[in-house]
């Protein structure tokens, strides 16, 4: 089932493969990273990294119009070529199966597969046949999400998420999908991070469609919410022996002082970052707190609606990437109080990996109904040149062996943790900030194209062999 270990072997360069190099990653003896059924994958989606935004048919998505409008994305970048993954899939195959990952979360682009009247665009569908096919073939676990942001820009057009019906047309397209690729995908996950397609697409307008207004921003995530719970059935019925969840970033907030102010500020934070979207899944309802922080925001729900989205799911995405240190903002919210002297990413975000953990272990204690987790996305960008060939992304490696042992942390707590992905496989397009913030384990040279595998992606891969190697 799992790759061939010499092929992950020729990946490496000698300084890592003879033991030369030291280790700054291999997980300690005791961590549960070392169990072989603990998944370890990377993670990409359609819009930051296919490109070929016109070929075979596919539409518009709300992505292209958005970035191709000026001011909305850093230097005027677009996904249209992107890492030209839709032409270079099976070279990037190759490439996740000679790092002996073992999972990989694609999305689906939903204006590739169908056209506005609904129906199938065979050419767009043939594509991710293909794609699942040949992950299946290398023994690899697909994980796809059916909504990674790229809404056709018709059903924009007739309102997007602040039109009720969008909802159904989404189950409509998981229904196809589904019937289509059953049997090749081993978890489907309706929708990656609702709060960044309400809150940052409708709510700050920063990301498409740019609208701003909070009463559209809860409008917004009712419709996601609805479609997603529309779909679980669906999903459910046309491909029975594959997971079904749902994709959601987390964020920490933490009190600037011990003041009863800022502690709440602290949790109105967590509110609308978590409970937002937890709530509803696993409560059925609505936290009240999120009213209070925005009044008169309430959606329209109909009878019915908050059964549809807490259907039980058999799995959690949990995506995860820093904290927020914030303060009474003096009225009913909050404010942001960046601290001093701690260490950061490319992107300004804070490297806080206990968040993940307390997170974790938080949602553990108040939903008694929390589904197995995979964490879907976790990584980090920074400014990461080829020099003789090498990428040598030292802070990463840092990052993600101190986020792994906060999932172990978190583990050996209680929390039923079953996979872990990073964020992401190579470096793409991210969204707002376009190509100059860099995600991946493998550097791409947009100008030519080339693929580079950096340090981290060597020491992952060289963990991955030697715990298989393990008897
Ligand atoms: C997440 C997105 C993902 C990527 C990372 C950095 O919010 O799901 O597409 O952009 O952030």
């Amino acid at each position: 089932m799992a790759n061939d270990a010499s092929a992950v072997f020729d990946t490496l360069s000698p300084a890592v493969s003879n033991g030369s190099l030291a280790d700054p990653f291999t997980p300690p003896a005791d961590s549960s990273l070392w169990r072989k059924n603990f998944l370890l994958g990377a993670a990409t989606a359609s819009y930051q990294i296919e490109g070929a935004v016109n070929e075979d048919g596919r539409l518009p998505s709300i992505w292209d119009t958005f970035s191709a409008t000026p001011g909305n994305v850093l230097a005027g970048d677009t996904g249209a070529v992107a890492c030209d993954h839709y032409h270079r899939w099976e070279a990037d195959v190759e490439m996740l199966a000679s790092l002996g990952l073992e999972g990989y979360r694609l999305s689906i682009a939903w204006p590739r597969v169908m056209d506005a009247a609904g129906l199938p665009n065979r050419n767009g569908l043939d594509f991710y046949k293909r794609l699942l096919n040949r992950l299946k073939e290398k023994g690899i676990t697909t994980s796809v999400t059916l909504y990674h942001w790229d809404l056709p820009q018709h059903l924009e057009d007739r309102g997007g998420w602040l039109n009720r019906d969008t909802a159904y047309r989404f189950a409509d397209y998981a229904d196809l999908m589904s019937r289509e690729l059953a049997g090749t995908v081993d978890a489907w996950a309706t929708l990656n991070e609702p709060w960044c397609s309400a809150y940052l697409g409708y709510g700050n307008g920063h990301h498409a469609p740019g609208l701003a207004n909070d009463r559209f921003a809860t409008q917004a995530m009712h419709h996601l919410l609805l479609a997603h719970g529309l779909a679980i059935p669906v999903l459910r019925a046309n491909d029975p022996a594959s997971q079904k969840g749902i994709v959601a970033n987390i964020g920490r907030g933490t009190p600037n002082s011990d003041s009863a102010a800022d502690q709440r500020a602290a949790h109105l934070f967590e509110v609308q970052h978590n409970a937002w979207i937890l709530d509803p899944l696993l409560k059925g309802a609505y936290p009240q707190d999120l009213f209070e922080l925005w009044p008169g925001t309430e959606p329209l729900v109909l009878d019915g609606d908050m059964q549809t989205i807490s259907a039980p799911l058999d799995f959690l995405g949990i995506n995860y990437y820093f904290r927020t240190n914030v303060a009474s903002d003096g009225a009913h919210g909050f404010r942001d109080v960046p601290l001093e002297g701690v260490e950061r990413t490319q992107m300004g975000w804070e490297v806080y990996p206990d968040g993940l953990r307390d997170l974790l272990t938080g949602f553990k204690r108040t939903y008694h109904n929390l589904p197995p987790i995979y964490i879907t996305e976790n990584g980090m960008a920074s400014d990461d040149k080829v020099i003789d060939g090498h990428v040598d992304d030292t802070q990463r490696i840092s990052f993600l062996k101190r986020h792994l042992a906060a999932v172990d942390q978190a583990i050996k707590a209680g929390v039923d943790i079953r996979g872990y992905f990073l964020w992401s496989l190579m470096d793409n397009f991210e969204w707002a900030f376009g190509y100059e913030r860099r995600f991946g384990v493998v550097h791409i040279d947009y100008s030519t194209q080339k693929r580079t595998v950096k340090r981290s992606a060597e020491l992952v891969a060289k963990f991955l062999k030697e715990r298989k190697a393990r008897v």
